[in-house]
């Protein structure tokens, strides 16, 4: 979808923003904001490129590096830190063998962490793209990757 199409869609007011990066970002194809298309944005909308690269990089959502096709994010608030987040942030690392904020070499998966991702009555939690897994244990996170490896293959 191209960026004048996106921001048709929303409508070009400030207040919209938000939610035309997001589809920017989706459209993508390596979940992150391009250059390119920033700058196209800022010519339709009225806006300048720093502006609009401030708000991307004020949302921790939204990248401007290329990131993998799917992006994982462990919950470290709180009520997911109680439960053992380090446990799950370990099986990630072991299972992935890259770091938080990288992404893998065959760019499959991006590696976050997140702020709450409201569930956290089966903390601890982690996502995948838009699906929230919880009650997590380390074997439950390398099974869950591993599906989604497969599913890709
Ligand atoms: S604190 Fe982890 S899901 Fe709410």
């Amino acid at each position: 979808m191209k960026v004048s199409e996106i921001v048709d869609k929303h409508g070009n007011a400030r207040e919209n923003l938000i939610q035309i990066l997001h589809d920017l970002q989706d459209a993508s194809g390596d979940h992150s904001l391009h250059r390119e298309d920033l700058e196209d944005l800022a010519g339709i909308m009225g806006l300048s490129v720093s502006d609009i690269v401030g708000t991307a990089s004020f949302y921790t959502m939204f990248s401007l590096q290329p990131r993998g096709r799917h992006i994982i994010r462990v919950c470290v608030s709180p009520p997911c830190h109680i439960m053992g987040d380090d446990n799950i942030l370990a099986a990630v690392r072991d299972k992935l063998g890259v770091e938080l904020g990288e992404t893998t070499a065959d760019r499959m998966f991006t590696f976050e962490s997140s702020s709450c991702l409201g569930a956290c009555g089966v903390a601890p939690v982690l996502s995948i793209d838009d699906e929230v897994y919880g009650n997590l244990t380390r074997a439950k996170v390398h099974e869950i990757i591993d599906r989604i490896v497969a599913a890709n293959n």
